[in-house]
């Protein structure tokens, strides 16, 4: 069973995420996706809500584990034994932070990082600027899947 994690903080997931996600589920028999828990980071949306939008995308793909984790990437890899991290890549200015990354994680415990060349369509894509546009009433429908649009509006109008 060839498994990997396409790790992340999805607050919330954005088509650029599920672009790679897809990917990925069609590159390996099982992947998961980890909702890394950042306590220092207070996101829009709480991690379970996070984890029920993604569960809901990637339903129609059949082999997409989705799970919260606490504590180090490499440690929920070890747990889980899978031996690959799948990351996109928007821009070379990803890469200096991303093979730091890639580089601390395989020294740590031999896990290996492949980088994906995200579609071009969603270079610029982020949660925060989606977050951030959403805020202020910008039309975010083209970056987001409907169930997440559907979120932020609920979440931004009751602030
Ligand atoms: O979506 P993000 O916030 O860019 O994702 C970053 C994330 C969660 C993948 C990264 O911060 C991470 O792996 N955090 C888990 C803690 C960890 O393993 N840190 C050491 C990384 S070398």
């Amino acid at each position: 069973m060839r498994r990997a994690v396409c790790p992340g903080s999805f607050d919330p997931i954005t088509n650029g995420h599920l672009d790679i996600i897809s990917r990925a589920s069609r590159l390996y028999d099982e992947v998961y996706v980890a909702v890394m828990i950042n306590k220092s980071k207070k996101g829009l949306f709480e991690i379970d809500e996070r984890i029920g939008l993604i569960r809901e995308v990637t339903a129609e793909y059949g082999n997409v584990v989705v799970e919260s984790f606490h504590g180090l990437l490499v440690d929920y890899c070890k747990e889980r034994d899978i031996p690959a991290i799948v990351k996109g890549l928007r821009a070379v200015s990803d890469f200096d932070y991303e093979l730091q990354m890639a580089q601390m994680n395989n020294g740590l415990s031999g896990v290996e990082t492949l980088f994906v060349p995200t579609n071009p369509t969603y270079s610029f894509l982020s949660s925060s600027l989606v977050k951030e546009v959403a805020t202020w009433g910008g039309d975010v429908s083209h970056l987001v899947p409907p169930a997440v649009l559907t979120a932020l509006d609920e979440r931004l109008r009751a602030d």
